[in-house]
């Protein structure tokens, strides 16, 4: 698992690895996640976005040109210059977000909290508490979209594992949406999981 000094090393040639590496694991159907995603959140004027893990804001920059108010999250440095370049109205805040949301955001409420290929680096535990606390979050009606690396269940994971052994990443820890809407459910949170490609999800937070 990247730490954040290996995403500033990523971060330059991010935009170009994913667009030669979207077909099979782990990229496989990146823009079509990206689209259904995009889709999902109806901007109004001024509508306040937030992005937990941007990275170079390939999804966050389309809603900012639309014109979203935009706030994220991120830890890399490069990352975050990367996309503070291409949109400099937006309040990026450098945060690892292992620690929940930063202080400067505790009174911020917002429409849409979107997150792509990031909350992979949390455990399923720690994925299901940070999603209450970022609901916590939410204007009325807001709405959390979220996605990542994911599987209907824990048997399409284990074929994707066998099929990309040279290339899997072991200590990345993948949505299966089996088991997090379960989970979430425990908590009194309902969800929806769409499958986008072999290895992509989306899951929505109702
Ligand atoms: C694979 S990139 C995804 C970027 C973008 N959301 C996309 O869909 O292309 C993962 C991003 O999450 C960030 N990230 C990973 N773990 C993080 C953490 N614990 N706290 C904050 N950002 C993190 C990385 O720095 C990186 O920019």
């Amino acid at each position: 698992m990247l730490d954040n000094k290996g995403f500033d090393i990523w971060a330059e040639e991010y935009d170009e690895f994913v667009d030669k590496n979207s077909s099979g694991y782990p990229f496989e159907g990146y823009y079509q996640l990206l689209n259904r995603i995009y889709d999902v959140v109806d901007i109004k004027k001024n509508s306040k976005i937030l992005d937990i893990g941007f990275g170079t804001g390939v999804l966050t920059n389309r809603l900012y040109n639309d014109g979203a108010c935009i706030y994220g999250i991120d830890f890399s440095q490069k990352m975050t210059d990367i996309a503070g370049e291409k949109m400099p109205g937006a309040r990026f805040i450098r945060w690892d977000f292992n620690l929940g949301l930063p202080p400067e955001l505790d009174s911020e409420k917002f429409d849409y909290i979107i997150s792509t290929y990031a909350i992979h680096h949390l455990d399923d535990y720690k994925k299901v508490q940070f999603i209450k606390k970022l609901k916590k979050s939410l204007a009325e009606k807001g709405k959390i979209v979220i996605g990542d690396i994911a599987f209907g269940n824990r048997q399409q994971l284990e074929s994707c594992r066998n099929k990309n052994k040279d290339i899997w990443d072991k200590d990345e820890i993948y949505l299966v949406s089996e088991e997090i809407t379960e989970a979430l459910a425990k908590e009194g949170i309902n969800s929806e999981y769409i499958q986008i490609s072999s290895c992509a999800g989306m899951l929505e937070i109702l």
